[in-house]
């Protein structure tokens, strides 16, 4: 029955390999997630962490999304297992640069299986797949978008600190 579902499928075999690879990495980038929201939670930074309990829920529609594809188009869908991730930062710059970092490798494997899809004329997995292009971007955006936020921090804090230069001046 297995292989008969296989046979008759029509997203191409390979494509649909990758498209399980996917499904892993996007359940992992929930896993990372999840565990930069509860870093951001014990830091008592709740904005942040609300913004990574978001992303670890939105990951896991990205999960669903492609799971959904390959079983409806008669495919086998693989639950997928993850792997341990990172629950020690330094910064919550570091958090929000390692998210971006993650995204990045996300949009790269998500052109390469684009690539493929075109490469073996799978135009429907092609078509199914740009709604993943255009979220990527947008997630690469909002991930830059709060490093610039504090990088704004950084600089605020700086001319915090150069307005009690002022007190030496006033001193002398
Ligand atoms: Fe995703
Ligand atoms: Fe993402």
């Amino acid at each position: 029955m297995k292989d008969i579902a296989r046979q008759e499928l029509s997203i191409h075999i390979e494509v649909m390999d990758m498209l399980n690879d996917q499904i892993q990495k996007e359940a992992q980038s929930s896993t990372a997630y999840l565990a930069m929201a509860s870093w951001c939670d014990q830091q008592g930074l709740e904005n942040s962490a609300q913004f990574f309990y978001a992303q670890a829920e939105e990951e896991r529609t990205h999960m669903m999304k492609i799971f959904r594809f390959i079983n409806d188009n008669g495919g086998n869908a693989m639950a997928p297992a993850t792997s341990a991730v990172n629950h020690d930062f330094t910064s919550l710059e570091e958090v929000f640069s390692d998210a971006l970092a993650h995204e990045v490798g996300i949009t790269k494997s998500i052109h390469k299986l684009v690539a493929k899809s075109r490469a073996e004329h799978d135009y429907a997995t092609d078509a199914f797949l740009q709604w993943f292009v255009t979220e990527q971007m947008e997630e690469e955006q909002t991930m830059r978008r709060a490093l610039d936020i504090l990088k704004l921090g950084e600089k605020m804090s700086l001319l915090q600190l150069d307005e009690r230069i002022a007190e030496l001046n006033t001193a002398q």
